[in-house]
């Protein structure tokens, strides 16, 4: 396995629509242990495969305290959403920034599995907002856009003046 670079908002490459996954085939499958590896390695709670420059439709997530209950979703797509909750997020891909985005409280999501068996989750709680946050990824979102544009405003310009003080 190897651990994969991970892009930085406001990384173009961030933007792009992930593919749907055709068949998971052995590089498939290598890819997901190197995202499960990069995510337990940053350490992150979740992963999607944009934010190691792949356009495909793989997310990787682990919520658990111990850090041993992987959850791979091949092509996910939610299919029913109910209420709404606020949660404050990070993002490995923007570092060091964290914020409240509010989101549905709880989604059903149909995917398939590492091995490429189809699975329904219904997900409440931080496991909702994970799986949410990791499809916008696939959408070519992050949970920044999600906020005002004073606050973004604010990220830009902290963003500037990082790039300045590394040079
Ligand atoms: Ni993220």
């Amino acid at each position: 396995m190897a651990l994969l670079n991970i892009l930085e908002y406001p990384d173009p490459r961030l933007r792009r629509v992930a593919a749907a996954v055709v068949a998971v085939t052995p590089e498939i499958r290598k890819l997901i242990g190197d995202m499960a590896e990069t995510m337990y390695a940053a350490p992150g709670v979740g992963l999607a495969a944009t934010q190691v420059d792949v356009h495909k439709r793989i997310i990787v997530l682990d919520i658990s305290e111990a850090r041993d209950e992987l959850r791979v979703f091949v092509n996910p797509e939610i299919v029913a959403a109910e209420g709404e909750a606020e949660c404050e997020e990070g993002c490995l891909s923007v570092p060091g920034y964290y914020d409240r985005v509010t989101r549905a409280a709880a989604v059903t999501v149909l995917a398939k599995d590492a091995d490429g068996r189809p699975f329904e989750l219904v997900a409440e709680g931080l496991l909702a907002v994970c799986v949410q946050h990791e499809i916008d990824h696939l959408e070519g979102k992050v949970f920044v856009d999600r906020l005002s544009p004073l606050k973004r405003a604010r990220l830009a310009a902290r963003l500037r003046k990082k790039q300045r003080l590394v040079g």
